[in-house]
């Protein structure tokens, strides 16, 4: 739903680490929970949607290497969550653009979401693939899941963005 809060779109302080780890564990239906001392060490891969000193949205990266191909390696958007309250305000949308914006710098080939919320994704130009292409995301992380034991019959959607020829789509330009 639209509303009139102002929000900020800007890259997380360590003073928001808690409030990103509340948002998160408010979620963990549909994200991994972190644990606070990950959230720390990894801040500076975090961006964050304030409204009036709370922190009401945030959105992480990783980076997923490529084995023999370093340049190729993979950028995973991780963590995306937004207050209930203030969806529908382009806040998911801004806090992703910005992810990508920021991680374009150092060239990587694409980036790589596991999600509930394929729509959102695909609003941003993801497109939906199989599993099976992208193993070295499942190595990393899905391996570890504690939710469900085969990423093959996990309900969560793989989807992956061109970053080499990616440019913002026309309807939302931020
Ligand atoms: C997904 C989420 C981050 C979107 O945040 P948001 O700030 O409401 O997103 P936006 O306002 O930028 O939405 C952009 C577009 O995507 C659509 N959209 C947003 N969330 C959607 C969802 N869960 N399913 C389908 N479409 C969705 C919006 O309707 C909007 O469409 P429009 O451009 O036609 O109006 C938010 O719904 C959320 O926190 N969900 C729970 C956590 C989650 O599922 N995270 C993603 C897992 S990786």
């Amino acid at each position: 739903m639209k509303t009139n809060l102002n929000y900020v779109i800007r890259p997380a302080l360590l003073k928001d680490a808690e409030q990103i780890f509340n948002l998160i564990r408010k979620h963990s239906d549909e994200l991994i929970v972190k644990p606070i001392g990950e959230i720390v060490s990894n801040i500076d891969r975090f961006m964050v949607c304030e409204v009036e000193d709370k922190i009401r949205g945030c959105a992480a990266w990783d980076i997923i290497p490529e084995i023999g191909a370093p340049e190729n390696a993979s950028v995973e958007i991780q963590s995306v969550a937004v207050d209930s309250e203030l969806r529908g305000n382009e806040a998911g949308t801004k806090l992703v653009r910005t992810i990508i914006a920021t991680v374009k710098r150092f060239d990587p080939a694409q980036a790589i979401v596991l999600t509930f919320a394929p729509e959102f994704f695909k609003k941003l130009g993801f497109r939906e693939v199989p599993k099976t292409s992208v193993m070295h995301k499942l190595y990393m992380g899905c391996i570890n899941c504690t939710k469900h034991a085969n990423p093959y019959t996990c309900p969560e959607i793989a989807m992956t963005l061109d970053l080499r020829s990616y440019t913002k789509p026309a309807k939302t330009q931020s």
